[in-house]
């Protein structure tokens, strides 16, 4: 019966808790995602394969239009951007999409890349290739569960997470968002997969992750974002492609396109690698989103055209993210469908695996926020994870005369750098806004507070961001230098990726009073240190460690033996870009170096 049924054959009869099978929690999910699209009309269909962005979606436009998900774009936060504001908003929202004639719930997306970092108070932890710096997949396994609860809290079922970009030239801008350059390092850390969905989609504060960008995001030429990267087949599935087989054996539920190109040919247009080699060959069972207008990108001219549209749907993308010209999508594709050249079949296979993912995230029994999670937003146990795994990421480089750890106690410490005392830099990009930016953006321990709170009362600690006041009387000098928030596009470095000149300045100051000097880098991937390193009588590689300063004091004084290893190859000279493990370049580090 079940199988005439699961094949839409046979209608199964209401049962007592629900009017209609696919409202029945006790039937098997392909039973009531069969029974529920049986009943949907094209326009019912169409909206479930819509995205809207919450500044352009009112509530009684996901009523009206049926539509089947909203997202936050970077930074687009409610009014009250509390994590009480975001599941009042939330559940605004999902009282609208209730609202319709057949009640389907709509799943809510954020990019809670490094933390729910949309959110003011949230915990806000390494970015990506920090983690990659720790090689502890139990590590990101955490990680991925204590996100999911801050994500839970306010609402949100869905997180646009993790990237499995392997970063190839470091001049890229999303470089940090990669756990590392080899496909083994963001492979292995897809264990964050499993800890944002849980053991089971519908699992208390699990939420759907997506792995992003399919697929070779992060080896285009000159590191260009959304560049265009060449490689043969069997060079894009050696190095590009086993990430986003490691998250499909995790069972990630949704994967997102990238903007990139592959030879030349758009992703969001590419029927091979989105159908053939993603959905049959690997198996993927759920469902494929498309980046920020991603599909817009395709005939190469601007805006959403109706080749546009049909390129991308039938290619296999099953969710197009038009965060504001959804209207139009919605039109276009239903004239598409109504011509012919979007088939239904195409369309309901769209719709069946979306409605799938709602169905085992539970969201049709527990569609509003669960707000026994909301106080996991910020808290004290989610941010000592964070500052373990901070800890965990630092990469010592240097350390000439056992400089480090610095001792806890007597004489003066002289701390410097734009970085030492700034929230929103030592958080980087994805950080409140979409951009990130500097200052106190948010709650958290900058670095230098974490040194304070190291040596208490036992020594003295002076700030000064130029470096200004040094003399000779300090027993250290540490400089927290590298760079200023960005994210995507804005990151590109094509011109160099040497400290800026403040920087160096501020490091020669120090120099200039014969204290020794460890230079602390906080950098979104390697910079360009070469020539400055042998001034230095230390350095280490800090990456972008989140609202937990802490832990990078922690390394810095011993409280946590340094462990961290290099994800990345770091350049001797950014001649050399791009460079990689095994490509024949001697580095200034390898990847995989890192002083214990
Ligand atoms: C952005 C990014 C993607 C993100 C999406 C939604 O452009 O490319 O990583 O998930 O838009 O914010």
């Amino acid at each position: 019966m079940l199988v005439l049924v699961a094949a839409g054959l046979v209608m199964p009869p209401a049962t007592a808790t629900a009017a209609f099978p696919y409202q029945d929690p006790a039937l098997p999910v392909p039973v009531r995602v069969a029974d529920l699209v049986s009943r949907m009309s094209l326009e019912e269909k169409l909206g479930q394969m819509t995205q809207g962005e919450r500044a352009s979606v009112s509530a009684a436009d996901v009523t009206a239009y049926r539509l089947g998900s909203v997202l936050s774009g970077g930074g687009s936060a409610p009014q009250v951007n509390t994590a009480a504001g975001w599941a009042d908003m939330y559940d605004g929202y999902q009282k609208a999409a209730l609202a319709t004639p057949l009640g389907i719930p709509l799943v809510y997306g954020v990019d809670a890349v490094h933390g729910h970092n949309n959110v003011a108070g949230a915990t806000i932890f390494p970015h990506n290739i920090g983690l990659g710096a720790t090689r502890d997949p139990g590590l990101a396994e955490r990680i991925g569960r204590a996100v999911a609860e801050e994500v839970s809290g306010t609402g949100i079922d869905w997180n646009f997470a993790p990237c499995l970009c392997v970063a190839r030239d470091d001049r890229w801008g999303r470089t940090y968002e990669s756990f590392g350059e080899t496909p083994d390092l963001p492979a292995s850390m897809a264990s964050i997969v499993t800890g944002l969905q849980g053991e089971t989609l519908d699992g208390p504060a699990s939420v759907l992750a997506t792995a992003k960008h399919y697929v070779g995001d992060g080896g285009t030429a000159g590191g260009a974002d959304q560049g265009d990267t060449r490689l043969s087949e069997a060079d894009l599935r050696a190095v590009h492609l086993p990430p986003f087989e490691a998250a499909v054996r995790r069972g990630v539920g949704s994967v997102m396109i990238s903007f990139s190109r592959w030879n030349g040919v758009k992703l969001h247009g590419h029927r091979y690698l989105i159908t053939t080699v993603l959905k049959e060959e690997l198996g993927f069972g759920g469902f494929v989103v498309s980046d920020w207008n991603g599909i817009d990108q395709i005939d190469g001219l601007r805006g959403t055209s109706a080749l546009d549209v049909r390129t991308a749907v039938n290619a296999g993308v099953d969710m197009v993210m038009v965060p504001v010209e959804w209207r139009r999508f919605i039109d276009l594709l239903r004239a598409e469908v109504r011509a012919g050249r979007v088939s239904t079949a195409r369309v309901d296979d769209a719709v069946r695996r979306v409605l799938t993912k709602k169905f085992e995230l539970g969201l049709f029994e527990r569609p509003l926020t669960d707000r026994s999670y909301t106080a996991s937003v910020g808290s004290a146990a989610h941010r000592a994870l964070a500052r373990e795994a901070v800890a965990k990421s630092q990469v010592v480089l240097k350390n000439a005369g056992g400089v480090l750890p610095l001792a806890r106690t007597g004489g003066r410490i002289f701390v410097a750098g734009k970085n030492a005392d700034d929230i929103g830099n030592q958080s980087g990009g994805w950080t409140i806004t979409w951009q990130g930016l500097s200052g106190a953006v948010t709650p958290g321990t900058t670095i230098l507070q974490g040194i304070r709170n190291t040596v208490g009362s036992a020594a003295t600690v002076t700030y000064s961001s130029d470096g200004s006041g040094i003399d000779g009387s300090y027993r250290v000098a540490v400089a927290v230098v590298g760079e200023t928030p960005y994210a995507e596009t804005r990151g590109d470095r094509p011109g160099g990726l040497a400290l800026d000149a403040a920087d160096l300045s501020t490091i020669a100051t120090l120099r200039a009073s014969g204290v020794p000097v460890v230079v602390v880098l906080v950098s979104g991937r390697p910079l360009d240190i070469a020539a400055e390193l042998p001034g230095w009588n230390a350095a280490v590689a800090a990456w972008l460690p989140g609202t937990e300063g802490q832990g990078v004091a922690d390394v810095l004084f011993g409280v946590v033996p340094p462990t961290g290893r290099l994800p990345m190859t770091w350049m001797r000279s950014f001649s050399q870009q791009p460079i990689n493990a095994g490509d024949g370049q001697t580095p200034l580090f390898a990847q995989g170096y890192g002083l214990t």
